[in-house]
This record gives structure tokens, C-alpha cells and sequence, in this order.
């Protein structure tokens, strides 16, 4: 298959497939992204076409998951743009900790190969070592999901090589953090105990994991339509505990999506709080 031979129609089926499925809209012209992504794949299982290959899905689970494992975009560092670390840090995690209501909850929505759950879970340990007794380690627990099998497959392995550690990782928290496991770093078990991994489609039901308290949901809704977006707005503010937070990828925003949140400024950038509803009688 070459970006060519893909017939207007193929493409539009196609497109109707994935966003169906995950969300992901194609723009009109990403005959290569498709072509790129997936001729491996059809060379394998010997499918010729995108036509083919639309019929073999129907039946096929497993193609399924392969093809989408392939059309997501799974780009993702270490402590990605700090500042939702360093407001995790020194913002939130003080609030949580005079707080009642144990455990604390954070959902990493969209979690790639692990890197941001467990950038969360190293601030959570860091915090810890300063303020002993503020916060006992179980008493936070979080949850990464991604529509991905594969990356989630790599997050719970918790090995990565130099690459992937280069990305965004000081040398000392490397050092804190992780073991040697070969010619590859292996995440430590204290940063690791904290998490769950779980596969999800953001599409589906949240009702199923509980209320969190924080939600990091950053550089997915990017790929998403605007219905989509308001109908996962909506739903994570109704999976927030009273008062909780959203946050965002730095190109994405609330405005225009949803009205369940307060902006609020913490030094350059802005996180969103779930609104107290006044409930009205009669
Ligand atoms: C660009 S990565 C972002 C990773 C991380 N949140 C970050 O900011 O570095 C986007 C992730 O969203 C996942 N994704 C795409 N569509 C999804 C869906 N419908 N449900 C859940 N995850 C999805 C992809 O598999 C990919 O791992």
C-alpha cells in the first residue's frame, strides 16, 4: 500500500474506523501518517488493502488492537514541561496532605510508556523525604490507563534504556530512582508500588476506577474532536472528588469545552478546579 493507491473511499472508512474506536480524528490529508503506520503491519498479515483491511478488523480483536497500537501517538518525557510536577509539588500535595479521606487518588489518563505516573510517583517520593510523617507512602495511590496495549505493556515493565532516560531525567533522580537491569534502568520498587496500570479507552466508562483527586490528562485531547473533548471534560469532573484537580497538556485548555471548572493561576501556568455546586431545593 502506498499513500497513492489508498482510494477516497478506503480513507474515509477508515478515518469512520478510528474515531469510532479511539477518538482520533485524521485530518483530511494524513494519507502518509496511515501508509507509514501501518504497511508493516498489512505486509505481515498479507493484506493489500485498506479496503482488506477494514473487513478483517470486523472479525479480528487482535488486528485491532495491533492497529491501533500503531495510529497512536505515544511521544511522551520525563517530568514533561515541570510545571504540572512542580505544582503537583509545592501546591498540591500540601493541600492533600491536610486533608482527610485517605487514600489520595491521581489518574494518569493517557499514560504512554509510564513516564509521567512515574514522574508523579518520584515527586510523591521527594515530598515525602522532606516533610516525614505529613503524608505515610500508601496513602497515595495511582492509576495509569492508555488505550494502548503496547505502551502499557513497557510502563509496567518499568525498564527503559539510556534513550528513553535522557528524556527529561537528571542524572540524580536516575540515580534515586532506578537500578541497573543490564545495559537498561529499571524503576525502583518504592516509585513502582504506587501504581496501577490498567488498559482503558478514554471513550469508555470512568465509573469503574473510583474518584480521584487529581486527574493528569495531558496531550491526548489534542487528537480528539470538540464533542469528544466536552463529553471527556465532563466526565472527569464527574470522577473528581470535591475540589479536585484537572490537569492539562500546555496547547490544551477548558475554554470552550467545559464549565465545571475554576481556573486557577499558580505561578506561569494554570490548573483547573472542579466548581462547588450550590444544590438548590424546591
Ligand atoms: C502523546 S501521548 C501523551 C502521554 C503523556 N500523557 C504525556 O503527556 O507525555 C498520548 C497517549 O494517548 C493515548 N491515547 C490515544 N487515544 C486514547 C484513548 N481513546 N483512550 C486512552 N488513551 C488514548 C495514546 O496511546 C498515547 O499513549
Amino acid at each position: 500500500m502506498t499513500s497513492n493507491t489508498i482510494t477516497p473511499k478506503e480513507y474515509q472508512a477508515f478515518r469512520e474506523f478510528l474515531e469510532n474506536a479511539s477518538g482520533i480524528v485524521l485530518g483530511d490529508n494524513k494519507h502518509y501518517l496511515v501508509t507509514s503506520r501501518l504497511t508493516r503491519i498489512m505486509a505481515k498479515f498479507s493484506i493489500a488493502s485498506l479496503a482488506d483491511l477494514m473487513t478483517r478488523l470486523k472479525a479480528d480483536r487482535a488486528l485491532r488492537q495491533l492497529i491501533m497500537d500503531a495510529m497512536t501517538t505515544n511521544e511522551t518525557s520525563w517530568f514533561r514541561d515541570s510545571y504540572p510536577y512542580d505544582v503537583l509539588k509545592e501546591k498540591l500535595l500540601p493541600e492533600l496532605s491536610v486533608k482527610k479521606n485517605k487514600p489520595f487518588k491521581i489518574w494518569s489518563a493517557a499514560c504512554s510508556t509510564g513516564q509521567e505516573p512515574y514522574s508523579i510517583s518520584m515527586i510523591i517520593s521527594e515530598y515525602l523525604m522532606g516533610r516525614p510523617g505529613s503524608l505515610s507512602s500508601g496513602d497515595i495511590q495511582i492509576i495509569g490507563t492508555d488505550i494502548s496495549s503496547d505502551v502499557l505493556q513497557q510502563a509496567k515493565a518499568g525498564v527503559y534504556d539510556n534513550i528513553a532516560l535522557g528524556r527529561g531525567l537528571s542524572l540524580e533522580r536516575q540515580k534515586r530512582f532506578f537500578k541497573e537491569k543490564g545495559s537498561q534502568w529499571e524503576i525502583i520498587n518504592d516509585i513502582r508500588k504506587r501504581i496501577v496500570f490498567r488498559e482503558m479507552n478514554l471513550k469508555a466508562s470512568y465509573t469503574a476506577l473510583g474518584k480521584f483527586d487529581i486527574i493528569y490528562c495531558r496531550n491526548v485531547l489534542i487528537y480528539f474532536s470538540p464533542e469528544l473533548k466536552k463529553d471527556i471534560m465532563f466526565r472527569m469532573s464527574q470522577a473528581l472528588k470535591p475540589k479536585g484537580y484537572l490537569i492539562l497538556g500546555g496547547s490544551e485548555t477548558i475554554s470552550g469545552y467545559s464549565d465545571e471548572f475554576d481556573l486557577v493561576r499558580w505561578r506561569s501556568g494554570v490548573v483547573y478546579q472542579l466548581k462547588t455546586r450550590t444544590t438548590v431545593n424546591g
